[in-house]
């Protein structure tokens, strides 16, 4: 059974920056109070990259999507799975992964999407494995893309200093080197309403709540428990310990979430890919992001051993350990 090596990434972050105190700023406009001191001190983040109206994820997807493909040294015509993770679609549909195949002018391959929020990347890749395990695909692309910001009550200042927009890619190829090593999924629908967007469109109108809705400090430990329990698992199943680990990059939160996570692990500081500082929470896109970043400044290797790992609304959360 071949496995699934991960062979290339790339990312792509709209242009337009903007900084604690620009939207902070913007907030003191209507009267809404936040600081670069407040969210710098709870969340580590001190910008975002917020994409102009009109952007959407299938055109931040295919930029990240174009440097994978060109770091793998493999042409879109090749691709034969196309999965992009993304909870701010372009449309009902088409899926934004069709989108994105006509984009980069692939024909054939079995393209769709995966909504697991801020763990859709790390839920579409363990897709993207199991086809290439399964001997269904030889080479996939898989894309975290979004445009969160399209989805925040910029009213509400205990969400919208949290998130912003961008997309990340891995090109995956079958391989009898070791690649994915192991990856596990979980998700409790019961705690749905901890972090959610309750709208729906019916009958042409927007019902319900169309913005993000969230429970900070339920998340926060939610995602924390999770987390340690999912990295633990995830090594005994392939038989490494937490101490093999060279890298791990977590889904880009919180900082104080990576953290505490860092802590539990027993991990070092310097094993822990921190990115949120500059992308602020991009959701499916935040862990190939990171990952993109960690590879190209050099940190992440090849024959090094890196989990992945994400958590978001679902609730949702998973992990993957991977031998790049
Ligand atoms: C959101 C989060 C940063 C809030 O931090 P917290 O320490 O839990 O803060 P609380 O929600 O208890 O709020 C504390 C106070 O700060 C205020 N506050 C909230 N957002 C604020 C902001 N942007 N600026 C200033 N004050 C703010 C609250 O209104 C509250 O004020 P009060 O005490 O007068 O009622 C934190 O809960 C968190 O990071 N949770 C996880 C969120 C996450 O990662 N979600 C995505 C997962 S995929």
């Amino acid at each position: 059974m071949p496995y699934a090596k991960i062979i290339g990434s790339g990312g792509y972050l709209p242009p337009r920056v903007v900084s604690n105190d620009e939207l902070a700023a913007d907030l003191a406009t209507r009267q809404i109070e936040t600081s670069d001191a407040w969210i710098t001190e709870r969340t580590g983040i001190r910008q975002r990259h917020i994409a102009d109206p009109g952007v959407t994820s299938s055109q931040l997807a295919v930029k990240a999507a174009q440097q994978a493909l060109e770091d793998a040294g493999i042409s879109a015509e090749e691709l034969d799975l196309i999965i992009v993770a993304t909870s701010t679609p372009d449309f009902i549909f088409p899926s934004t992964a069709c989108l994105v195949q006509a984009q980069l002018g692939n024909k054939g391959a079995a393209a769709f999407d995966v909504q697991a929020v801020c763990s859709g990347f790390v839920y579409a890749l363990t897709t993207a494995d199991s086809f290439i395990r399964a001997g269904r695909a030889r080479h996939a692309l898989v894309i975290g893309a979004e445009v969160f910001s399209s989805i925040l009550d910029w009213n509400d200042r205990g969400t919208c200093v949290l998130f912003g927009d961008g997309a990340g890619a891995v090109v995956l190829s079958a391989s009898e080197e070791p690649g994915i090593l192991e990856a596990e999924l979980n998700a409790d629908g019961s705690l749905a309403n901890i972090l959610h967007v309750a709208g729906s469109v019916v009958d042409g109108q927007v019902t319900g709540d169309p913005f993000l809705r969230m429970d900070g400090q339920a998340v926060f430990k939610q995602a924390v428990t999770a987390l340690a329990a999912s990295a633990q698992s995830v090594c005994d199943k392939a038989g490494v310990s937490l101490e093999d680990i060279d890298w791990m990059v977590p889904h880009q939160a919180n900082v104080r979430i990576i953290n505490f996570l860092g802590r539990k692990l027993k991990l070092s500081d310097d094993k822990v890919i921190v990115t949120v500082d500059q992308h602020a929470n991009t959701s499916a896109a935040s862990v190939p992001l990171a990952l993109d970043a960690a590879r190209r400044d050099g940190r992440i290797r090849q024959g090094d051993l890196v989990l992945m790992q994400g958590v978001g609304g679902g609730f949702t959360w998973g992990s993957v350990l991977a031998r790049m």
